[in-house]
């Protein structure tokens, strides 16, 4: 049996606190009865999107927003619903990354994928609309920011989940099973299609809270190197684990000819990398002190997960 530091013991309770208040929010979010303006929501398609969002997920990146905020005195409740909008960006790309004309997987979180549960036609339509959701629940009147908050932070997701964020990203990483793309091509396919959104969920809380263009820039590299550090450890994991411990499929990179680090250095490499990373990502933060306990902790998780 293997036994975990305390400190990650602790940091894991504190992650699952932190998801309990983000599904609380979600299951609202995404209840039947439609919003002013809205003419109707279809039973079928907000199930589909409740299956797609409300099925576990370890729900990091709603995490590093509300601790990101946290860390810069910004408010808790505004940061669950920018955590919430992005979970709901994140949850979309999942589905439309399990899709057939994707990576085809069966397997989500443990439970069957949208497709498999609905179908392919509602799995395309419920990623749309939790994608078109993320923006919707920044800029709605309930989301208490500053109204040029709300525009900073809308344009800095529709940046990162984009042509030139995680969307261009997965065309990158789908073009790399047909031809191989050398070692800074996967940093970029990985940096967009992984990265660009764990960035957004760092640099989301000094914007939260007002927080000075310097602490923006440091935590937006900060959630650079977690973000290579994230698909590092998913890759890893691909080829180490099983789908019982993932909850989803294991070992399908190479036999698809998924572009990965792993696959190019190995996995001796790969943990070396991202023990490296996990110590640059820290030291970024070492200037807050012990009130960035928390995210350095996250820095870690990262590297270490076992799912
Ligand atoms: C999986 O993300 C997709 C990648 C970017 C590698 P997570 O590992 O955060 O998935 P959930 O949200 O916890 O299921
Ligand atoms: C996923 O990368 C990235 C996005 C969903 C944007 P993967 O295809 O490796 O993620 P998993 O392994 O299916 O979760
Ligand atoms: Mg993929
Ligand atoms: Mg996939
Ligand atoms: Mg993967």
């Amino acid at each position: 049996m293997s036994t975990k530091p305390a400190e990650q013991t602790h940091f894991e309770t504190r992650l699952k606190q932190s998801a309990v208040e983000t599904e609380a929010l979600l299951m609202q979010l995404l209840s039947s009865q439609e919003l002013e303006d809205e003419i109707a929501r279809p039973e079928n398609l907000t199930a589909a999107m409740r299956h797609g969002t409300l099925n576990g997920g370890k729900r990091l990146r709603p995490f590093l927003v509300v601790e990101s905020a946290a860390l810069f005195g910004g408010d808790h409740e505004t940061a669950l619903r920018i955590g919430a909008a992005l979970e709901c960006l994140h949850c979309y790309s999942l589905i439309h990354d399990d899709l057939p004309a994707m990576d085809d997987d069966d397997l989500r979180r443990g439970q069957p994928t949208v497709h498999k549960a609905f179908d392919e036609a509602v799995a395309i339509l419920a990623g749309d609309s939790l994608l078109t959701y993320a923006f919707d629940i920044i800029s709605a009147r309930e989301t208490e920011l500053a109204a040029d908050r709300k525009v900073q932070l809308i344009s800095a997701l529709a940046r990162a989940s984009g042509v030139g964020g995680m969307a261009g990203g997965q065309a990158l990483d789908l073009a790399a099973e047909k031809k191989a793309p050398d070692e800074a091509g996967i940093r970029t396919l990985q940096a967009m299609k992984t990265g660009a959104l764990l960035r957004f969920a760092c640099e989301a809380g000094p914007v939260i809270a007002g927080a000075s263009d310097d602490d923006r820039k440091r935590l937006r590299l900060f959630g650079e190197k977690i973000g290579l550090a994230f698909q590092l450890a998913d890759d890893l994991l691909d080829v180490t684990s099983d789908a019982a411990t993932l909850g989803k499929a294991a070992g399908k990179d190479a036999g698809r000819g998924k572009g990965t680090l792993v696959g190019l250095h190995g996995i001796d490499w790969a943990e070396k990398t991202l023990n490296a990373l996990t110590v640059e990502a820290i030291d970024l933060l070492a200037p807050y002190g012990a009130k960035a306990e928390i995210l350095q902790q996250a820095a870690r998780f990262v590297a270490n997960r076992q799912s």
